[in-house]
């Protein structure tokens, strides 16, 4: 079980701490962590966000946990210096073309989501998000027009093989689940969306017990928020799912509580290769204060410990042990609470040892 340890930038390198902390307290056998620079610190240090030791280190594991990464005194850089292009540039080196946000509602947080606690309780949802083509990708440029205006431009697209695979990983994801797939998409607008949607109901036809429905996503974005309940998975394109996932977090109640795993093909002894990363950034403002919530960094690690390792019993017992904290009352600040993050990290921890 080799693990690349990437903490990043701000908070990151705080809540991977404490994920490694409860992945230590399960005492698992052949664990081996290495860590590696990325993020504006690698750029400090080595001149480059994604130095190449640092891919390597990625490469070289069966799952990467990731941390944060985004960097202020990065911001006048130069696009492919800035830390951001360090996540991009893994999810694409290391082909991780599906995203899996589950977005679900803790009992007794549903005063903290944005939404009325009975429609809040509804949420038990997972976002498929491409992550590895799109506007994202695609080419772009800032250009002068022959009138002299500059004009910013960012291609979209997605090729069939592209939507294909994607599917299929959403399918399967349904048939673990409650077997319902929403695809969103643009299609009364975009050709991008059109082949997407076409693509989507030809992979349906292999899976006659899901059931599969098209959602446009502005469309979506209001649904989210007004009867949550409905979705069980949900794919979407890369930009689409980027922004459907903030609001999603927000739905639950914190950011600080979204967890997520991003997948490829290539396969471990006991899963598949992923990199496992908090949905949330890398929160300058409060950086090195030890007031970051770690719980999404946490859940990321179960999530690390199912799909790559194949350690389902162990994923379980870490997400209990987080339901228990948070039911017990240990909130981070993002939940009006003020545990911090090595409280909230013990508290987890704790917890875990007394369930086992
Ligand atoms: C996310 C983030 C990233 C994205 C940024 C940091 C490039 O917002 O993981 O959702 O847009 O994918
Ligand atoms: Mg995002």
């Amino acid at each position: 079980m080799k693990i690349a340890v990437l903490p990043g930038d701000g908070i990151g390198p705080e809540v991977t701490r404490e994920a490694l902390r409860v992945l230590d307290a399960l005492d698992l056998p052949g664990l081996e962590l290495s860590e590696a620079d990325v993020g504006g610190t690698a750029y400090h240090k080595h001149g480059h966000p994604l130095p190449p030791e640092t891919l390597e280190v990625a490469r070289a594991a069966d799952a990467v946990l990731f941390g944060a990464v985004g960097d202020p005194s990065c911001d006048n850089l130069e696009r492919h210096l800035r830390p951001e292009q360090a996540i991009l540039g893994l999810r694409s080196d290391l082909g991780l073309f599906a995203n899996l946000r589950p977005a679900t509602m803790f009992p007794g947080l549903e005063d903290m989501s944005g939404l009325k606690p009975e429609i809040a309780r509804q949420i038990d949802l997972l976002i498929v998000r491409e992550l590895n083509g799109d506007v994202y990708f695609g080419e772009k440029g800032i250009r002068t027009r022959e009138d002299g205006e500059r004009e910013g431009w960012d291609m979209m697209s997605y090729s069939e093989s592209e939507v294909r695979r994607i599917a299929h990983s959403a399918f399967r994801a349904a048939r673990t689940r409650k077997s319902r797939l929403t695809s969103v998409d643009k299609a009364n607008v975009l050709e991008t969306s059109q082949l997407w949607r076409d693509v989507v109901c030809e992979v349906a036809q292999e899976y006659p017990d899901v059931a599969l429905d098209h959602m446009y996503v502005d469309n979506a974005a209001m649904q989210l928020v007004k009867s949550p309940g409905q979705f069980d998975v949900v794919v979407t394109g890369n930009l689409f799912g980027d922004i459907l996932s903030d609001q999603a977090s927000m739905c639950v109640g914190s950011i600080g509580l979204l967890a997520s795993a991003s997948l490829g093909e290539r396969q471990t002894d006991h899963g598949t290769f992923g990199l496992y990363e908090p949905i949330h950034g890398s929160a300058p403002d409060i950086a090195g204060q030890g007031k970051a919530n770690p719980m999404a960094t946490i859940l990321s690690a179960a999530m690390m410990l199912r799909h790559s390792f194949g350690r389902e019993a162990e994923a379980a017992r870490i997400e209990a042990a987080v339901a228990a904290a948070l039911a017990d009352g240990v909130l981070g600040g993002d939940l009006g609470g003020d545990a911090g993050t090595q409280e909230i990290g013990d508290a987890v921890v704790s917890r875990l040892l007394t369930t086992s």
